[in-house]
């Protein structure tokens, strides 16, 4: 008897109106609906017939003009990630609900609220994707005067998701009583009082929510610099990465699982999933067609200054056609996104781009594998990936939505099933279950022995 085959996890992005830039303007895409709350419910039923595991909803709360540079760049809006996914709660019944929510522009107290709160209208199927946020003007937007510096804001990042969980734990489980013959809604012995004094906060309270029904939302996080691996390894359950190459997927999975046992953790309770941005059609010429009229959508000129705006590097004195000089980005020097930044680098270096297709490249993907080819050629390389130890699964990036999500739903899904890759239904009802991931224990133990309690 062979063993059984490894199965894919698999998450679906909501990221504006579809990952592909262009998309927006193309007739199949919803674009005037960013606003509907059906659109959101139509989306959240849709990828749960598809089985995911998750849906992630995207934090984009930075969409200001940059020094003078044209309004063409600006990104298109997502409304608010926790609004959105409570509108998608009350639409599905088992798909997780994955929302990012920055750990540098919030306090702990109240994002520990607001995902408790998700986590007990779903029934236990809340994540939380713990960004460290990556837009510079962010700042400005919360009277900052500059953004903090890429090392703190891990730092806070893992003293902040510390503190959320001692919220979460400040309710024992079976706290809530909402009894009425004795009269005691809640039980005043199963609630306590957190004390917190470390570098980025210094407080005490309670939470005003029970402790949420998966214990802890499952912690999600999606930075792969050294910090962010770091910060990964010591507190994440689901790991987002940008992987474009079978190569470095596998070396980044081999790192970061190597990671863990630092910290007392095993391969199995941290899932990678890289992103995957997938463009199918009947043909794989029919798909690169249908790749090259999405990409027609933004004019080559627009597309460079969203390169330029990407990768930090004044690219107007080159000519469109010319290599895109790679040499002038510097992840380390850069506070925002150091991974995205080597990444984006490595390919233009290992694949000779110009400007011009590195354009594309970005505004297809922002640097995510992207895929162009039939439903079953997506299928091989999702196995390959999964059986070459580069990954657990992806985050499916669709171009356009509803259709691009449709498509994977109908046609890439039911091969991935057949092959037994897949799950046909799902067979728990918390995102946990999805997932595979243990409930966390009660902190209150700990918590005890520490000077918190
Ligand atoms: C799939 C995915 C989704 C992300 N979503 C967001 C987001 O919604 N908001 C945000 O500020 N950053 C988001 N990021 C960016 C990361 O959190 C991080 O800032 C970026 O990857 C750079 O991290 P690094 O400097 O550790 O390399 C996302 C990254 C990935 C891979």
């Amino acid at each position: 008897m062979g063993t059984a085959k490894k199965q894919l996890h698999l998450g679906v992005f909501l990221l504006n109106t579809g990952q592909h830039m262009g998309g927006w303007r193309h007739p199949e895409t919803m674009a005037d609906r960013m606003l509907d709350l059906s659109f959101y419910q139509e989306f959240a039923k849709l990828a749960e017939k598809g089985r995911f595991d998750t849906i992630l909803v995207l934090e984009q709360i930075a969409i200001g003009e940059r020094n003078g540079k044209v309004v063409e760049e600006r990104p298109i809006p997502t409304p608010d990630t926790v609004t959105l996914l409570s509108v998608m709660a009350s639409a599905t019944e088992k798909i997780g609900l994955t929302g990012t929510v920055s750990t540098t522009y919030n306090d702990p107290f109240h994002v520990a609220a607001r995902l408790a709160t998700l986590d007990h209208l779903s029934g236990g199927r809340a994540g939380w994707n713990m960004v460290t946020s990556q837009d510079p003007l962010i700042a400005f937007q919360f009277s900052k005067d500059a953004h903090m510096d890429h090392t703190l804001r891990y730092r806070r990042a893992n003293e902040f998701v510390e503190v959320a969980m001692k919220f979460w734990d400040s309710w024992e489980d079976n706290a809530l009583l909402a009894a009425r013959s004795s009269g005691l809604y809640i039980d005043p012995d199963k609630v306590h009082d957190i004390h917190h004094s470390g570098t980025y906060f210094s407080l005490s309270g309670t939470s005003y929510i029970p402790r949420p029904v998966q214990g802890h939302p499952v912690l999600f996080q999606a930075g792969s610099s050294r910090s962010g691996l770091q910060f990964a390894a010591q507190k994440a359950e689901v790991v987002f990465t940008a992987q474009d190459n079978l190569q470095d997927a596998k070396a980044y999975y081999a790192d970061l699982k190597g990671r863990l046992k630092r910290f007392g953790r095993r391969p199995e309770q941290l899932h990678i999933l890289p992103g995957l941005a997938p463009m199918l059609g009947s043909t794989e010429d029919e798909a690169k067609k249908r790749m090259e009229h999405f990409n027609e959508l933004i004019l080559p000129e627009i597309a460079a200054k969203i390169l330029s705006a990407t990768v930090d590097v004044d690219l107007s004195s080159y000519p469109l056609d010319s290599p895109f000089p790679y040499w002038e980005i510097d992840p380390e020097a850069n506070n925002s996104k150091k991974s995205r930044l080597q990444l984006l680098k490595d390919l233009a270096q290992r694949e000779g781009l110009t400007i011009r297709q590195m354009s594309k490249h970005v505004i297809a993907a922002g640097g995510h594998h992207t895929f162009c080819g039939t439903p079953e050629q997506l299928a091989d390389l999702m196995e390959e990936w999964l059986d070459q130890g580069a990954c657990d699964g992806f985050n499916i990036m669709p171009s356009h939505y509803l259709r691009g999500l449709e498509e994977f739903v109908d046609h890439v899904v039911p091969i991935l099933q057949k092959r037994g890759r897949y799950r046909k239904d799902y067979t728990g009802n918390t995102l946990r279950d999805h997932l595979g991931l243990t409930p966390p224990p009660h902190g209150l133990p700990a918590l005890r022995q520490s000077t918190f309690i």
